[in-house]
This record gives C-alpha cells, sequence and structure tokens, in this order.
C-alpha cells in the first residue's frame, strides 16, 4: 500500500505538488489525471526518490522512503516521461545492465529479460539497437526494464504519450494485462480516455492539488451523466444533468446548434476547475 501523505514540493517560483494526500491501494490501478505542468511528473519523481520532496512523507507498505530508501527502491518500478533507455545499447543490453545494478543473478536475469521481452512484444528485436526502435517500443522496453527485478508498484508517467492511436490501444491491452496479473500502478496521463479505460480510481490534479478522487463511474455521476454542448457568444458550452430527460428539457430551450451526450472525465475536470485537461 502506498500512503501520500501531506506531499509538497516547491520549487522557486512555484509549488509543482501541494499538500497531497492519498492512499493507493494494493492491486488498485490509479491515475492521477491533469493537464500540462499539474504536477504529475513531479509527484512521480518523488515517489521514485529522484526528486527530493519539500515535505510531508511518502510511505509504502508502513515504511517512509525517508528512513528505508532501499527496500523502497526495490518496491517500486519506473517508467518515466522521457525516454532514458542507452540508445547506443540494444534491448537485451538495456535490460541486462538493469538486472545487474539490482543484482540479480546471472540465471534469473537471463530467464526474467526473456521473460519480459515476450511480454512486450520485443522479442524478435532484442538485439537491435534501442535508438532504432519505434515510439512505442521504446516505452514497452521502459515497461519490462521497470519490471525486471519484480516490484509491488509500477509508476507509470504519461505512457503513451507521443503515440498514434493504434500503438496507444496496443499499450493499453498490455497495461491491462499487468493490471489483471495483480500488479499495483501509479499511472499518470492527460487523456481522459485512457484514466476511463484503465484506471479503478482516478484523482484529479489541477496546479499541484487534489481536486477530486473516485471510481470514474462516481466521478461522472456526481457531475451528471449526461452532458449538454452548444455553442453560443463565439465558445462551447457545457451543462451537466442526472438523467437524459432533464438534458432533453434543458436542450429544447436553447437556440442554435446543441449535442447531447454521455459525460466524460473530462468535464468532470471542467466542472471543478474551470480548465480543460486535453488541451
Ligand atoms: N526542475 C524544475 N524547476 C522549476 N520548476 C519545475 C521543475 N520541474 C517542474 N517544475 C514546475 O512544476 C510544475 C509541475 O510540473 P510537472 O512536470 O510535475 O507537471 P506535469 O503534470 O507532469 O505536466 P506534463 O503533463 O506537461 O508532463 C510546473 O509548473 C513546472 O514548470
Ligand atoms: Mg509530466
Amino acid at each position: 500500500m502506498l500512503n501520500i501523505v501531506d506531499l509538497t514540493k516547491e520549487y522557486k517560483n512555484v509549488t509543482a505538488v501541494d499538500h497531497l494526500n492519498l492512499t493507493i491501494e494494493d492491486g488498485e490501478f490509479f491515475g492521477l489525471l491533469g493537464p500540462n505542468g499539474a504536477g504529475k511528473t513531479t509527484t512521480v519523481r518523488m515517489i521514485s526518490t529522484i526528486t527530493p520532496k519539500t515535505s510531508g512523507d511518502i510511505v509504502i507498505d508502513g515504511e517512509s522512503i525517508d528512513r528505508n530508501l532501499t527496500t523502497i527502491k526495490a518496491k517500486i518500478g519506473v517508467v518515466p516521461q522521457q525516454n532514458n533507455l542507452e540508445n547506443e545499447m540494444s534491448a537485451w543490453e538495456n535490460l541486462e545492465v538493469h538486472g545487474i545494478l539490482y543484482h540479480i543473478g546471472k540465471e534469473k536475469r537471463r530467464q526474467k529479460i526473456a521473460e519480459l521481452l515476450e511480454f512486450t512484444g520485443l522479442t524478435e528485436r532484442k538485439d537491435d539497437l534501442a535508438k532504432t526502435y519505434s515510439g512505442g517500443m521504446k516505452r514497452k522496453l521502459m515497461i519490462a526494464r521497470a519490471l525486471l527485478h519484480e516490484p509491488e508498484m509500477l509508476l507509470l508517467d504519461e505512457p503513451t504519450v507521443g503515440l498514434d492511436a493504434g500503438a496507444r490501444r496496443k499499450m493499453w491491452d498490455l497495461l491491462k494485462r499487468l493490471k489483471s496479473n495483480g500488479l499495483t500502478v501509479l499511472l499518470t496521463t492527460h487523456y481522459i480516455e485512457e484514466a476511463e479505460v484503465l484506471c479503478d480510481r482516478v484523482g484529479l490534479i489541477n496546479k499541484g492539488k487534489l481536486v477530486q478522487l473516485d471510481t470514474p463511474l462516481n466521478l461522472i455521476e456526481e457531475v451528471g451523466k449526461v452532458t449538454v454542448e452548444y455553442f453560443e457568444d463565439g465558445k462551447t458550452h457545457e451543462e451537466f444533468f442526472r438523467t437524459r430527460e432533464e438534458a432533453n428539457t434543458y436542450a429544447g430551450t436553447i437556440e442554435g446548434e446543441v449535442r447531447i451526450r454521455p459525460s466524460n472525465l473530462e468535464d468532470v475536470f471542467l466542472k471543478f476547475t474551470n480548465r480543460r485537461v486535453e488541451s
């Protein structure tokens, strides 16, 4: 279990993460959804101990990272937002280096590397240099690397950013397989559909603060399951309703083009922050 308690990161001119509190249960697939600059990467980097926190605490299975850094590092696998592969090395070599750093014995290392290359569909390309990989393949290799030391929890920072629609769907399938294997996952994203499709619970984050936290369905129901969207005074407006009937009645009062559609997490975000996630 991961407990984030009052976690704060202050840079000179900005509070990137502002008293963040959340708990992620074992086996849960948790999403942090927020726009550019919301503080997602900073949060992931603090949990992965790359960025020092200003205050607050990060506790994994009852142990604070301030006191048990080594134990905690072994428990988490990290897939950063930016590619940090060794580009002049092959996929196999990238994994080999990580395995050695994590003191995995030779035989076990070979077996795990082969297994993870198979899992991520990279076996045939295992001897090619990482720099020759596509964006999606690089991301998969980073996931394989993050899983090599058998962590309990995986931190995925924007795993599908920059991928085309097809590659994104393939990545979702891979992440769903991880989910069904029972791994605990903290994913950050600014893609609405990604959060809705994959996550058991979603925390909406804006300007370093947690705005709302619940299952996607509960968040949507709280705002209203049906959205009436219309264009007026040069911009798009949304109103939210509990039922289709209420939405229909309201839509009848609008002149001009009106669309009635199911609400999504973008609407929830908009309602609570007056801002869009995907912009
Ligand atoms: N090293 C740094 N020095 C100063 N400010 C920083 C630094 N890193 C991040 N920030 C600021 O902290 C805030 C949060 O940034 P962060 O990268 O965590 O956002 P994000 O939610 O991951 O955004 P994106 O969706 O663009 O990846 C931003 O205002 C950013 O400019
Ligand atoms: Mg980021």
